[in-house]
């Protein structure tokens, strides 16, 4: 099996990085060329995909490096504008790999439909009604999707519960899906809608909406690494992480910016995946405020040989059949480059991303601070616009480094000085 650890993958040029991507995936020559083709989407398929199509807004696409997770290695693919975020997730899980890398597990791709009922008259009567008829009403919601039950899926479960509102009290259905390989909105809607009708004759009453839940807490994945004590820069850098720790899981001000470093992560390589980027940010953030206070998506703490423990605990809705995932060129190579076989092994990477961003994010705070490889990017951009190239730009953006001085007038002074 080829590892994911490739020595100065950063400092490869590009042509090079995709030909080491292609070797490590087995990717097709067509696989390779919409992947680096900068654009990879015809607008014969921009147009089937959404309506009104005018053209595509490319986003750079990298590799991060490093992940073992569960034994097997993976360059995870991550679409995102922000510099340092695939850096600091290859570091992570650099630095992850010293005590084995990632474990996870899940709670299988279950999602819930709900199936609101409103102007019930006695509706602790109707859910009762609703539980008895349980098997009949599974029934014709399987009725709906016989390819997913052909491979396992389909409804499983029904749950009901009487929901006091300031309109009154609702009998609220879940529908409980076995989505398999599909991120499941389809079918979870379709299912939701056929047994709308028969749901809204047990209850005597109406039945309004008919929708996914984006708060899939059926749906959960959960990754831990162990971050050797030593590598990360010996016990004030653990106490620093644990505090900061702390500090998200205690105040809300603090976790909206922790855990959207988490989503760095997740949305990056959701993105490059195909995924819906908005479920997962929906049910993420959800689950995070479950307990009735927004906390940390990640927990912390400090093992008997003095080590770092990182623990994740997320819902990851992800799919690789249906949706961008099965017809964009990219979506669909990038998913070929991480090499995933289930919707649930996509998830596990994904929120093992999730903890190594987060783990990544943490140890910066808590040490030199996160400015200096934001800066590092930058100045390359700024000594790239004021004209250098070639090595020149690796050594203007040095400088201007360590001089703290990343401005445009100062890059075209170095560039002029350097370039004698
Ligand atoms: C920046 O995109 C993400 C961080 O702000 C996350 C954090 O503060 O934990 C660095």
């Amino acid at each position: 099996m080829p590892t994911s650890e490739i020595p100065n993958f950063y400092k490869t040029p590009p042509e090079q990085r995709i030909k080491l991507v292609r070797d490590f995936a087995n990717l097709e020559e067509k696989e390779a060329r919409a992947i680096s083709s900068l654009s990879g989407l015809s607008m014969d398929v921009a147009d089937r995909m959404i309506e009104n199509v005018i053209g595509a807004i490319p986003i750079p696409l990298g590799v991060a490096t490093n992940f073992l997770i569960n034994g097997k290695d993976y360059l995870v693919p991550m679409a995102i504008e922000e510099p340092s975020v695939v850096a600091a997730a290859s570091n992570a899980a650099k630095m992850a790999r010293k005590l084995g890398g990632f474990r996870t597990s899940n709670t299988g791709p279950l999602m819930i439909g709900q199936i609101q009922t409103v102007h019930v008259r006695d509706p602790h009567r109707a859910k009762n009604e609703i539980l008895a008829n349980k098997d009949s009403l599974l029934a014709k919601a399987n009725e709906q999707d016989p390819k997913l039950v052909s491979v396992g899926g389909g409804a499983k479960d029904l749950e009901v519960k009487v929901v006091d509102t300031e309109r009154g009290k609702m009998v609220i259905t879940h529908l409980i899906v076995d989505c398999k390989d599909a991120m499941g909105a389809n079918a979870v809607n379709t299912m939701a809608e056929a047994i709308a009708p028969v749901i809204e004759r047990i209850s005597r009453g109406k039945v309004s909406l008919r929708i996914i839940s984006n708060l899939a807490t059926r749906r959960l994945v959960r990754s831990t690494a162990v971050f050797d004590k030593e590598t990360i820069g010996g016990e004030d850098v653990l106490e620093g992480i644990l505090d900061a720790y702390a500090f998200a899981d205690s105040d809300p001000y603090r976790c909206a910016t922790h855990n959207k470093g988490i989503m760095n992560g997740v949305i990056a390589v959701a993105l490059a995946t195909g995924q819906d980027t908005r479920a997962l940010e929906a049910g993420s953030h959800s689950y995070a405020a479950f307990s009735g206070q927004y906390r940390s998506l990640t927990a912390y703490e400090k093992d008997k040989d003095g080590n770092l423990v990182g623990t994740i605990e997320m819902p990851v809705a992800v799919g690789l059949i249906g949706g961008a995932s099965a017809v964009h060129p990219v979506a669909k190579a990038a998913i070929k480059v991480l090499g995933v076989k289930s919707a649930v092994e996509l998830a596990e990477v994904i929120a093992s991303v999730g903890l190594a961003q987060n783990f990544a994010a943490l140890r910066a705070l808590a040490t030199e601070g996160i400015q200096r490889g934001h800066m590092k990017l930058h100045a390359r951009n700024v000594a790239a616009s004021a004209g250098a190239t070639g090595d020149l730009v690796d050594l203007v953006a040095q400088r201007m480094v360590d001089e703290k001085k990343i401005r445009f007038d100062r890059a075209q002074e170095l560039v002029k000085e350097l370039s004698k």
